[in-house]
């Protein structure tokens, strides 16, 4: 399974990176809004920012939402870097970048996926990710994960080679349990991440070790 960092912010992507378990980022317009990135040439820089901290997958999201605009954008974005994958919503226009791209052998990350017929369209285009957005649904009473079963589900009965990245992920335990129903990858703010870390026996009984220790060698 990978872990993908949601968010743009450059100190916490390196904090993240630092750890040794990260495989990616992902970001979106609200994230890039959030750290004040503005204007064309610094959204661009910013991107080539966070590709110079990570080894691979950098999702960079386009703000076009026709056909050629999506395709003018997601080019000039590939072109920052290897590591970009071109994220593209999941509109009519959309599916058909993504057929371009597929196409091209330029990634795609198909983001705002909220049903399972959704999904299949975006793997049939051969986008190479799809975000389901977990945690929107489940805020809606509906049950995100369960879709993410769904998906896993119709990509393992017809072998699509799309990757299922669980998107808007809020706390650990839909990390876990995204983890036990096969989500490829989960995309989350870090400190879903180091929610895992956490466990009372764990900080009691190193606490216990160091005393032993301590006693045994005074
Ligand atoms: C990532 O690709 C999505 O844009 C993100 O996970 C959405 O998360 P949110 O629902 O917390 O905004």
């Amino acid at each position: 399974m990978q872990f993908f960092i949601d968010t743009a912010n450059l100190n916490e992507i390196r904090e993240a990176y630092d750890l040794g378990v990260l495989d990616g980022v992902t970001t979106n317009p609200s994230l890039m809004a959030k750290e004040g990135i503005k204007g064309h040439a610094n959204v661009l820089a910013h991107y080539k920012a966070i590709c110079d901290i990570v080894d691979d997958n950098v999702s960079a999201e386009v703000i076009a939402t026709d056909y050629e605009g999506m395709i003018k954008e997601g080019k000039e974005l590939a072109k920052i870097d290897d590591k970009i994958v071109v994220k593209i919503p999941m509109i009519k226009d959309g599916v058909k970048a993504i057929k371009y791209f597929s196409n091209e052998g330029i990634r795609t990350n198909c983001t705002l996926i909220f049903s399972a017929g959704q999904a299949l369209l975006a793997a049939k285009a051969g986008a190479s990710y799809v975000s389901p957005f977990i945690g929107r649904l489940d805020d809606i009473s509906h049950d995100g994960l369960s879709l993410i079963e769904q998906i896993v589900q119709i990509y393992d009965n017809y072998g699509f080679d799309t990757e299922v990245l669980a998107a808007s992920v809020r706390h650990s335990m839909h990390l876990i349990q995204c983890a036990e129903i096969g989500a490829d990858v989960v995309t989350c703010p870090f400190k879903v991440i180091t929610g895992l870390l956490n466990h009372p026996l764990t900080d009691k009984g190193l606490e216990q070790f160091l005393a032993d220790h301590k006693k045994a060698n005074s």
